[in-house]
């Protein structure tokens, strides 16, 4: 596409909407927002504007859209598909200073919150009124709201309470021509009309700019045990997942980890007591004794407001993960220890990050068909050789499937050639064995840009063209993050 280029009469007229603070376009800044979380990528944009309402918001698109010039709206930067990359330069629309909670309604459990509240300050600010805001993205400490709905984020609560669309009930937006809309209600039910709202969450920023948020919330539950359970093979622990939920019990999270992901995350992140040399044998049992033997762990948490029914949960929860041959259950006995083990799993993607480059795959498929894709998935690395890394949110079927280019333990070292050439076919087994399964090619990352060339494997030709159609209804002069979802 042959966009035009940023030259000084945008600058100034961006300088005049937002303010010269707020435009920036020197090298450093450039830099910063030319990178997310996904893998190794970069792509600089000319340009940075950071709006801090909607109207300021609105003037810049129509300046792009009469100029032709691509803009990608960005929240904290923490995705995982490259959604947040401006792939052919143009405007990043930081959303940083639209950053109000604006309104908790506790009447009606609803809050009205701008798109760059972090994550994790929203769920506390809620919590502060008895409330509780599920989504939990491993991110959250950092992540923006905007970002969370523009992926469609989920987290290990959505087992039991669901992703982030789950909780979106209206949407203030910005289109490309500059119009300012919302998209449905205030209210719990709504069957008027086609759904604007949920066609927003998801859309990469790619159908306009989502400038306010109205969430429905649920009160905060009370209490909750937190349990570590230790597998001497990955795949029954993978079969266990199903099992738990046969038996009646819905956990708020059944996480998995291979052994390699906890290794790794206890190595990048030492808890405290780790870190000044002492075992910490409570948080990690294996350690030493059942290190030889251990392949995965399911980390489960049960939650509620009556203690004697979650205990009642925990022992059907045993009770059926016995028969998947685990080993000793840990049982975290403090806020602390919970906190550790939460840790430990939220920070495995930054800890394989910093341990090689990697393509981390965000698969996901019916609950019961979890251990038939971690199978294939070692299957398909065998055959490409590869060594993967994988995670997850096992009650959801969402595995994280990490393919790693160079691994220091073992001395793989990928070439080039192979990682370019040969690993994308890899990837293209592994996508069409998740649709095989009835599965898609994407959980809660996002298409973005590094996963664009697989949508055929998740559409019928006609469900893309059907897309792309939508997409130009909203944008028919392409300028809304150009390059994403879309080959
Ligand atoms: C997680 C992110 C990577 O589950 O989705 O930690
Ligand atoms: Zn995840």
């Amino acid at each position: 596409m042959k966009f035009t280029k940023i030259n000084p009469t945008h600058i100034s007229s961006f300088q005049n909407i937002v303010g010269k603070d707020f435009v920036l376009f020197d090298k450093d800044s450039l830099d910063k927002y030319s990178s997310d979380e996904t893998e190794d990528l970069k792509f600089l944009p000319e340009v940075v504007v950071k709006p801090n309402t909607p109207e300021q918001i609105a003037e810049i698109l129509k300046i792009c859209n009469k100029e032709f010039i691509p803009l990608t709206p960005r929240g904290a930067g923490t995705g995982l598909s490259g959604g947040a990359l401006p792939v052919f330069g143009g405007v990043i629309l930081s959303t940083e200073r639209l950053n109000r909670i604006i309104e908790i309604d506790e009447r009606n459990l609803q809050a009205t919150v701008e798109p760059g509240v972090i994550t994790q300050v929203f769920q506390e600010a809620v919590i502060e009124k008895g409330l509780f805001y599920p989504p939990d993205p491993s991110s959250c400490g950092s992540c923006f709201l905007g970002g969370n709905l523009a992926e469609s984020a989920g987290g290990p609560r959505a087992v039991k309470y669901g992703v982030t669309k789950e909780y979106v009930l209206n949407l203030e937006m910005v289109l490309p021509t500059g119009e300012i809309i919302w998209t449905g209600a205030n209210v719990l039910k709504n069957s008027t009309g086609y759904n604007l709202t949920q066609l927003m969450v998801g859309s990469e920023g790619t159908l306009g700019v989502i400038t306010k948020i109205v969430f429905k919330l649920l009160p905060y539950p009370k209490t909750n045990v937190v349990m570590l359970v230790p597998f001497f093979s990955a795949e029954k622990a993978c079969e266990a997942v199903s099992a738990v939920f046969r038996a009646g019990v819905t956990p708020s999270a059944m996480e998995f980890m291979e052994r390699d992901a906890i290794d790794w995350a206890a190595a990048h992140s030492p808890t405290p007591s780790q870190r000044e040399g002492e075992s910490d044998v409570k948080i990690l049992p294996f350690g030493k004794d059942l290190g030889w033997a251990l392949s995965a762990c399911l980390l489960i948490e049960v939650d509620g407001n009556d203690m004697d029914i979650i205990m009642k949960d925990v022992e059907r929860i045993t009770e059926v993960l016995e028969k998947f041959e685990c080993g000793e259950i840990l049982f975290a006995d403090t806020e602390e220890q919970k906190q550790n083990l939460w840790r430990l799993r939220r920070n495995v993607a930054e800890a394989v990050k910093s341990h090689s480059v990697y393509k981390e795959e965000d698969t996901v498929v019916p609950r019961a068909e979890l251990p038939k894709l971690l199978a294939g998935v070692k299957a398909i690395g065998e055959k490409y050789g590869f060594k993967s890394v994988c995670y997850g949110h096992a009650g959801d079927g969402n595995l994280h499937v990490n393919i790693i280019k160079e691994d220091l333990s073992t001395s793989l070292r990928m070439t080039d050639e192979k990682w370019n050439n040969e690993i994308p076919k890899a990837i293209r087994e592994i996508f069409t064995l998740c649709k095989e399964l009835k599965g898609t090619i994407s959980g809660e990352h996002g298409i973005g840009w590094v996963q664009k060339n697989y949508m055929d494997i998740a559409f019928h030709p006609k469900a893309i063209e059907l897309q792309k159609e939508i997409k130009n209804i909203f944008d028919p002069k392409g300028i809304m993050n150009p390059g994403k979802m879309f080959v």
